[in-house]
Order: structure tokens, then sequence, then C-alpha cells
């Protein structure tokens, strides 16, 4: 084994990265559903802070992170990178398997990256409480963590096949203090409208974010706060990808290719932008694979176009790979893949060839899951084992010694109901 398996830089990044600063076209704006104008910053004020909004239009390149959200990131930052040599002698692979793990996060996976971020900057400016949406529930733990570390109320609706699924996820939320509800539910109008219009529906992300939109909006001490999709999310998230690149420095490598899942797109953007920018910038040519479920495959098979982030149409239009608003996922076990769009920046860097995508079935991403976990021992999160689906099969079929970097976005324990089904 090499004499460095593991690479951990010393400091937590004083900054986010921003791919805005070096896109050669801007990413399309977002849009009132009424004017279809771009969108003011008073538009967002009833959903989010200030701060936040300024992040979500910033064409900065680097934008400082609050001293008070370094010093909760190094509760468990800077986050390890590995080289996965068991792994590589497992697939007979000439290739350099290295992966960033997200999933030693006390919530378990890169969530709190931005949920931190996000409750420190509503707490700065007042707000009390913080409604969101969670599919499989890592989002809204993650949420209720930082909600808890900041003292913030934090309420939750789960999509219902995962709320039903992994009571795991909902009693962390409830450690933490957060109030979970399954979505749809009878307490918001467009959670009823969606019970009216299918009782025994398994809910989506769609739906669960107009409920905690329509709950933010009716209460004056609530904000939103979403866990993927927005610019100021996938800003949060570039710290993954900001210490992936130093630590790959550090030990004189690049990556050659870049693979993470993708639901909203936020832990791919986050790892991948600063590659990407430093392809733009210097010339380098990281690839970037997307690695999306092939029940939801918004990259592959979506239309780019306006659509709004929600069922109910509660939300900005955004320009992005859409499977349409309505369309509702078969419920995967990934279900923090099961959402209809993608994160507007990740679409415009698909469309502008910055960046492939390639879709996994469930049943090969499972496969992947327990041949990573058996050649390295962690268990990864049925989200991320798309990603761990898409490096094998990569590394398979490598005639080189490329370097592959691998984003693992969580960790798979309190999932291992989803993986029994596969055993
Ligand atoms: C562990 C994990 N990975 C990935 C995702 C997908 O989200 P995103 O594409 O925003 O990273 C989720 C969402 O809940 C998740 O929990």
């Amino acid at each position: 084994m090499s004499a460095e398996p593991v690479v951990v830089p010393s400091q937590v990044p004083t900054h986010w990265y921003n791919l805005a600063a070096d896109l050669p076209e801007p990413t399309p704006p977002a849009l009132h559903p009424g004017t279809r104008e771009p969108l003011g910053p008073q538009d967002l004020a009833p959903l989010f802070p200030m701060a936040l909004i300024q992040q979500e239009v910033s064409t900065e390149r680097w934008i400082e992170i609050p001293e008070p959200v370094r010093d909760i990131y190094r509760l468990w930052r800077p986050s390890p990178l590995i080289r996965a040599h068991r792994l590589e002698k497992a697939l007979a692979t000439p290739a350099k398997i290295f992966y960033k793990y997200e999933g030693v996060s006390p919530a378990g996976s890169h969530k709190p990256n931005t949920a931190v971020a996000q409750a420190y900057y509503n707490a700065a400016e007042g707000t009390t409480k913080l409604t969101t949406e969670t599919g499989a529930g890592q989002w809204g733990a993650s949420l209720s963590m930082a909600c808890a570390l900041l003292g913030l109320e934090c309420e939750v609706w789960q999509v219902r096949a995962s709320y039903d699924s992994k009571p795991y996820r909902r009693m962390q939320m409830e450690v933490y203090g957060g109030v979970c509800h399954p979505s749809p539910s009878d307490l918001t109008e467009a959670g009823r409208a969606m019970l009216a219009a299918d009782p025994d529906t398994t809910g989506s992300l769609g739906m669960a974010i107009s409920e905690a939109v329509e709950a933010a909006v009716g209460d004056p001490n609530a904000h939103y706060a979403l866990g993927s999709v927005l610019n100021h999310v996938l800003l949060h998230q570039s710290v993954i990808g900001v210490e992936a690149l130093a630590q790959l420095d550090e030990i004189g490598e690049g990556a050659d290719v870049v693979y993470g899942c993708a639901g909203g797109g936020s832990n791919l953007a986050g790892l991948s932008f600063p590659f990407l920018g430093r392809n733009l910038r210097d010339g380098t040519s990281t690839q970037v694979v997307a690695c999306e479920p092939s029940a939801c495959p918004s990259l592959t098979q979506g239309e780019y176009r306006y659509d709004f982030g929600d069922v109910a149409g509660l939300t900005p239009l955004l320009k992005m790979y859409t499977l349409g608003n309505d369309f509702v996922p078969p419920p995967i076990h990934a279900g923090g893949l099961r959402y209809h769009g993608m994160a507007p920046m990740v679409s415009h860097a698909v469309n502008l060839g910055l960046m492939t995508a390639i879709a996994v079935d469930q049943a090969d991403a499972f496969k992947a899951g327990v041949e990573f976990a058996r050649a390295e021992g962690l268990i990864p999160a049925p989200e991320s084992t798309h990603a761990v689906a898409g490096a094998l099969a990569r590394a398979r079929a490598a005639t080189t010694d490329e370097t592959i970097l691998l984003g693992l976005s969580g960790n798979g324990v309190l999932d291992l109901p989803a993986y029994a089904d596969f055993l």
C-alpha cells in the first residue's frame, strides 16, 4: 500500500468559489412567474435573507466564509480525500481512484456545508425559524442540526415515500429538535390539493418544496431554505472542491475526471466547479461526469427550458434540464435524487459542454455500492452509489494511470434496508 492513502489539508477554506466568475456566458437568470422578467432582490425577500439573495446573483470569484461558519465547519472539515488502493486492486485497474468523503459530517452527508451557512445568515438577519423539504432525509437532518447549532426552529416536509421507508432520518431530525411532516400533508393548501388529486401519492421533492415555501411565506418570522439547486447552495458546497483541489495539489496530482451523483446538482457542483474554473482560467482539461438515476433522468432525457422548481408553481421559473414540474419519479431508494429538474448552473454547464451526464440504473448503483463497501469498508449513501457506478465503469475501462476523482456525498448506514433489497 502507498504511503499516502489519506490526504488531509490542515486548514478549512477561507472562501467559497463561485463559478459564475469564470463562465464564458452568464447562467440564464431566474424569472418572476407572473411577469417573466428577471427576479429582483425584493421578489426573493419573503423567502431568503438578503446575504443569500446577494450570493444568488454574485459574480465575484471568491466569497469569504464568515468566521462563525468556518468555526462550525471545523467540526468535520477539511474532509478526507482518500486513495482507494484496495478498490483499484480489486478492479485490477491501472487508474488511480481518489474519493472525497463528505459522510464525515455529523449529519452524515455534504448537506451541512450549506445548511450551516443558510442557518447562519438567517439567524444574523433575525429569522427565528426555517422551513424546508427533504427527500431521503439527509437535507432535513442537516438543516435540523444547523438550526440546533445556531438557535433556530426547523420544520421539515419529507417526501412521503421516504418518510415511510426511512424512519431513522426523521428520528435524527427530531433528536436535533426539528419537526418533520410527511408530504403531501394536510397542513398546507398545496398539500391538500395534491392529496385531493391523488390520496395515495408517494410524494416528490417538487411537492414538498411547495409545502415548505407556502409555510414560510405565511409566517413573518420564518424563512425557507433549499437544500440544492440554487446558486448560493452550490456556492457553499464549493468547499468540497476547493479542499479536493488543494489536497490533490499537495501530492502533485491532478484529476483527469470527476464523478459526482446529481439530484439537484449541489454535491456535484461543489466538488467539480473549482476544477471547471481552473479549466476555464488555466486551460486544464478535467472532465466532469454527472451521474443521475435512470428513474429520474433530467440531464440525459429532460428538456432545457424554463420550469418551476416545485409542483404547485410557487417558485420562480428556473432555466434547467427538466422532466416537467409535475413529474413524479418512481420511489427509488436514492430519495435525494428524485427531483424533476437540475440546478440552473449545472444545467448551463452541461448545455455549454463543460460537463457531461450519464444515467445509472438503481440495481447497478447498489451493485457498485456493495463493491465499494467490500473493498474500502465504507458504505456509500444510495445517492452516492450512482457516482460510484460511474467511476467504477470508467476505472474498469481504463488503460492508463489516469486519475479518477469520486464524490462520495454521504454515508449509507441509515439506508441499510435499501441495500438489503439488492444483496
Ligand atoms: C447523500 C446525498 N447525496 C446526494 C444528494 C443529491 O443532492 P445534490 O444533487 O444536491 O447533491 C442527496 C440529497 O438529498 C444526498 O442526501
